[in-house]
């Protein structure tokens, strides 16, 4: 088996060089200010009866602002990880889906649903992994290694996933990559480095990785979160797959943001340490009230942090935004057809892999791919 890990061609990562910095810094000025009390109750009325009106349902990501959180599942919609947002929006009768997450999960729910209007509250608001894999130079690495699968990660535009035969979320990316593997495949990863490596250590599949990085988990500290573990010895640590390799090793979970939440719920620990961005606190603390959740370190003495364990993109989310979507049409986000219909392939196959395989999915959300055995 060949292991290669390469900077296949020039881009630039969005973290590592000033473009990466000024994006950041972009972003950052763009999320709303609070709402006052009066104006916030003010906004979640009007937002309440046009959704009602408008034929429109919200379906949001962990990572937005609590109040969006709490306004979806109020109104009948959705909070959700990035795989099950896209089937929520594809099996939803809505006529309108109001998207509060990052760009790709407009596109997502778009190129499922094009018979929908899909808005977000700011077309704005993208990711990392996406600005690092621009889909020019994206079919010059793809061009130059026509022997393996594609495999995309839900993160990337719709011109990338156009490119794809598989699109995966961290739900579902290692169950899927198992089966390639087992099928004797040969596998091209874009764009998240660290995933892409977890996937490989954990599958042993051949893999051709991108490299790419999300900025807000690229930021988690091993070192400090060794500190941390020896303060609270019996909290259980889950980390996100998008982290470095030195914190996914310290994890007891490693898993997409809903296995995350799955493992505070169930866990019959009372303390855990939790690498992810930290809008995911709010579902844990709703639906796990008595259990202690601590923040993994992204700062300590070598932190040059810029997100801080918040996502800029998801942070641009903002219920002003989500008014003038159902107020004046804003926010629509478009995908060209024959892009459209490209990307369209590599989604469905995920959907239905994760629908026929329920028992390999649920293994491997867990981290236990290896027990699965080889078919
Ligand atoms: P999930 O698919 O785990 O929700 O992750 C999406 C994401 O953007 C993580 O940073
Ligand atoms: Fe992208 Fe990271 Fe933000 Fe997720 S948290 S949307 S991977 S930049």
């Amino acid at each position: 088996m060949i292991q290669t890990l390469s900077t296949p061609i020039q881009f630039d990562y969005p973290q590592q060089d000033s473009a990466g910095l000024t994006c950041t810094a972009q972003a950052w000025a763009k999320v709303p200010s609070p709402l006052t009390a009066r104006e916030k109750s003010q906004v979640l009325e009007k937002i309440k009866v046009l959704l009602r009106e408008k034929d429109a349902v919200l379906v949001a990501h962990y990572y937005v602002d609590a109040d969006i959180q709490d306004l979806a599942l109020e109104t009948g919609g959705y909070v959700a990880d990035s795989l099950e947002m896209a089937r929520f929006g594809k099996n939803h009768q809505a006529k309108n889906l109001i998207v509060a997450g990052v760009r790709f999960m407009g596109e997502t729910a778009k190129i499922l649903s094009p018979e929908k209007r899909v808005f977000m509250p700011d077309l704005e608001a993208t990711c990392s992994l996406d600005l690092g894999c621009n889909a020019t130079d994206f079919a010059t690495f793809r061009a130059m290694h026509p022997d393996r699968v594609v495999v995309v990660y839900a993160n990337t535009s719709a011109a990338v996933k156009a490119q794809a035969d598989w699109m995966v979320t961290s739900s579902c990316a290692l169950a899927i990559v198992h089966q390639l593997k087992v099928e004797g495949k040969k596998i091209l990863w874009a764009p998240d480095r660290h995933l892409g490596r977890y996937i490989q250590d954990q599958t042993g599949a051949d893999m051709l990785l991108w490299n790419g990085a999300c900025i807000v988990h690229d930021e988690f500290k091993a070192v400090e979160l060794e500190l941390l573990k020896a303060k609270y010895p019996n909290a259980k640590v889950l980390v996100h797959p998008e982290s470095p390799q030195a914190v996914v090793d310290l994890a007891d979970v490693v898993g997409s943001t809903s296995a995350m939440i799955k493992a505070v719920v169930e866990g019959t620990a009372s303390e855990y340490i939790v690498a992810t961005d930290n809008g995911i606190l709010h579902r844990m603390r709703q639906l796990a009230p008595h259990k202690t959740l601590i923040e993994a370190p992204t700062a300590g003495n070598s932190a040059t942090c810029k997100s801080c364990a918040h996502c800029p993109w998801m942070a641009m989310n903002g219920l002003a935004g989500i008014l003038d979507c159902l107020e004046n049409h804003s926010g629509e986000v478009f995908v060209d057809e024959p892009i459209r219909l490209q990307a369209l392939g590599c989604i469905d196959r995920m959907l239905d892999f994760t629908k026929n395989h329920p028992d390999l999915l649920a293994k491997a959300q867990h981290g236990f791919i290896k027990n699965i055995g080889a078919a």
